[in-house]
């Protein structure tokens, strides 16, 4: 794989001059390639039908596009199409189980467990079943090396314990959860497990009847693919027993003025209404894509980029490395003395995005002892230019509020 030809897949990446922008907020979303864009603008071009809805060849296209995206999925996981329910990302995913799966079989006073590096998506829904519900929610603090350990998780299950969602990689420290151990345990102690892996699908591959989790859940833009379509997968036996969340179109396969409903199979009786048929194709399209590139190319950027990036900060004086051992492509550090949304701006200034901040994940403030931090995150399409680039403007970071003070 070269990264030259890979790169002029990207349209962004071709800007050069005052608009060149180096992209290194590849957590937050990840970069598009012209093969996703192209593929949802055929279908707006060529056949905008409404799938399923209809006896015509448009929507025959249609339909088939859609189901193909799903056969895609299933295979990228290593799940039955069956068993792959579209969501519009990772939060819907996780509320919908939440609704529609946890609030029906836990009551008050069981617990859902997750840890304390979860970012918001998988914080809040489990909040306001305690809130409502009285579902009682416990944090599992992390060790000293930013893990939940099968020894914290064993210490932390008690009796009640009922569902354990914690995330295959985390957002801010990068570090990657033995996702195996801790399924067994939590299985052992018969608690349901969600993974959340927002995180972890655009960077490793999954495999659920190997990690044998109950849930898993992830977007679609984080791994090259559109914004608003994620993707919630569930084991065949827990999505026969979910209620559905969203009724209307699709999700029925009969109804009539006595109030009697009969629904659709799985996984359309979770995808009431008209889907977003473009961004399932270009979630098609990006795993194409990523398949394209191959794990291994993947992995070995990655820990090429990381490793360059790590050593240089290490040699800059005033920068404070909080996740030196991560697994994934995420350094999350501070410049001293420098707000780290201040600093965000400096390196906006230098075009080299960033994100600062809590990056949605709250409750890790007091393990981190800070009240925020930058995040510089890399993904396979990244150079050891762009790093070098990122490095020299960091040595900058605090000339820059000097220059401001004086
Ligand atoms: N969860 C995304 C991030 O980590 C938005 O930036």
């Amino acid at each position: 794989m070269n990264i030259d030809t890979l790169r002029n897949d990207f349209p962004l990446l071709q800007k050069t001059g005052d608009e060149r922008l180096v992209y290194f907020d590849n957590a937050a979303t990840a970069l598009k390639p012209s093969h996703v864009i192209e593929a949802m603008n055929a279908y707006y071009l060529d056949y905008p039908a409404n799938p399923g809805r209809g006896e015509y060849d448009l929507v025959y296209r249609a339909d088939q596009a859609v189901q193909a995206a799903r056969g895609k999925v299933a295979q990228f996981i290593h799940a039955d199409v069956h068993e792959i329910v579209f969501t519009s990302g990772t939060t819907m995913g996780i509320n919908l189980v939440a609704d529609a799966f946890v609030r029906k079989h836990l009551k008050k006073g069981d617990e859902i467990l997750i840890t304390e590096s979860e970012h918001a998506a998988n914080v809040l829904p489990w909040y306001v079943l305690q809130e409502r519900y009285g579902i009682v929610v416990k944090i599992i603090a992390l060790d000293a090396q930013q893990r939940l350990t099968p020894a914290l998780l064993k210490e932390a299950i008690t009796p009640q314990s009922r569902f354990l969602a914690f995330s295959d990689v985390s957002n801010v420290l990068g570090t990657k959860s033995d996702t195996l151990t801790l399924t067994k345990i939590a299985h052992d102690h018969g608690l349901w497990v969600l993974l959340d892996a927002a995180q972890s699908a655009p960077h490793f591959p999954i495999d659920v009847h190997q990690s044998d989790v109950d849930f898993l859940v992830f977007s679609g833009h984080k791994l090259c693919g559109p914004t608003g379509i994620g993707v919630l997968y569930a084991k065949r036996t827990h999505l026969e027993a979910m209620d559905p969340y969203f009724m209307g179109g699709g999700m029925s396969l009969k109804y009539a003025k006595d109030f009697s409903i009969r629904l659709a199979p799985i996984p359309e009786r979770f995808e009431a209404g008209t889907q977003p048929v473009a961004e399932i194709i270009g979630l098609g399209a990006a795993i194409d894509y990523l398949q394209h590139i191959g794990w291994d190319f993947i992995h070995q950027q990655e820990k090429i980029l990381r490793q360059r990036a790590l050593v240089g900060l290490k040699k800059i004086p005033f920068v404070k490395v909080y996740n030196p051992d991560a697994e994934a492509g995420i350094i999350t550090f501070n410049l001293e003395g420098v707000f780290p949304q201040d600093a965000a701006t400096h390196y906006n200034a230098h075009h080299i995005a960033i994100r600062s901040g809590q990056h949605c994940a709250r409750n890790l403030t007091d393990y981190l002892q800070t009240d925020g931090t930058l995040r510089w995150s890399c993904y396979f399409y990244n150079t050891e230019e762009e790093v070098d680039l990122f490095l020299e403007a960091t040595k900058k970071g605090q000339d820059f509020l000097d220059a401001f003070f004086r």
